[in-house]
């Protein structure tokens, strides 16, 4: 595995690939690794020739409110993992080669960036697809891959791909989960123990909607919120941000459910932490 640090050598080496006829995908990151990030490392494997995984901590994508200094940072420890997983790069630009001085340009997809996260995350979504937009550019990918657990973000991020006729092929991958069901997060860790065995009530919850609409035939959606929402009350530590069960390609509200096109989503905070989870329906 090669470590590549400058967004130029980054290019130069994506462009060889290309000129060879190899194919390339993108595992974008911000590091502090989980089962989720590796599952995602090994798939990419199988969609091409040369797999490049970016860890870059975008400071765009974070409020002047939210955890972008105590963003969990263990270079060592991932370098050694993205090494185990024979990855070909791992690219990890630094911020002043990402966002140079008068860096003034950014992506959005508003209506869909402002609905669920984006209620409480204002700007997020901006960040998140400008550095995705620029980690494009630079790593020129075939095939792109990421987690369904940032469900919003890869429904925004498909559209963008789309409205911008970018020759990309997004790839979703199933979340990853602890074996009492917690959705793999890098901020898990900062959970206390008390915190982290109460945050197995969001998966619940969302296990209790499958249950509801696949065995009981429940279809109506505010039936189903009643029960994630009691579910969340029940764990004296969690504060529930939002429930929402919404269409997978408008994200607005559904009053029921459709086959095919429903998402669930979950928002809880634990203390400081801040945790989401979804399952589509
Ligand atoms: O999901 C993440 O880790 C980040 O939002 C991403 C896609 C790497 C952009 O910084």
């Amino acid at each position: 595995m090669e470590l590549i640090e400058k967004v130029a050598e980054m290019q130069r080496r994506v462009k060889t690939w290309r000129e060879a006829g190899e194919t390339v995908a993108l595992v974008p990151t911000m590091g502090a690794f989980h089962d989720g990030h590796l599952s995602l490392m090994e798939q990419a494997k199988a969609h091409a020739d040369r797999v490049v995984v970016s860890l870059f901590i975008n400071p765009a994508q974070f409020g002047p409110q939210e955890d972008f200094d105590k963003y969990p940072r263990d270079f060592d420890r991932d370098r050694g993992l993205a090494e185990e997983m024979s990855i070909d790069v791992l690219f990890c630009p630094e911020i002043r080669d990402m966002y140079p001085l008068g860096f003034q340009t950014s992506v959005s997809v508003p209506i869909l960036a402002k609905k669920l996260e984006g209620a409480s995350r204002p700007g997020h979504f901006r960040g998140v697809c400008t550095v995705v937009l620029k980690l494009f550019n630079l790593c020129q990918p075939h095939v792109a891959l990421f987690g369904w657990k940032d469900a919003q973000q890869f429904i925004i991020l498909c559209h963008m791909v789309r409205d911008l006729n970018l020759q990309i092929r997004m790839v979703g991958i199933p979340t990853v989960r602890e074996k009492d069901g917690l959705a793999m997060s890098s901020r898990n860790r900062r959970l206390t123990p008390e915190q982290r065995e109460q945050a197995v009530c969001l998966s619940r919850a969302l296990r209790r909607v499958h249950y509801l609409v696949k065995d009981q035939g429940i279809v109506h959606t505010g039936e189903l919120l009643q029960a994630m929402r009691s579910i969340i009350r029940s764990a004296d530590q969690a504060e529930l941000d939002y429930a929402a069960i919404v269409s997978r390609s408008t994200l607005d509200p559904l009053d029921i459910v459709e086959k095919g096109n429903t998402l669930v989503a979950l928002a809880v905070r634990f203390g400081e932490v801040r945790l989401i989870d979804n399952t589509r329906l």
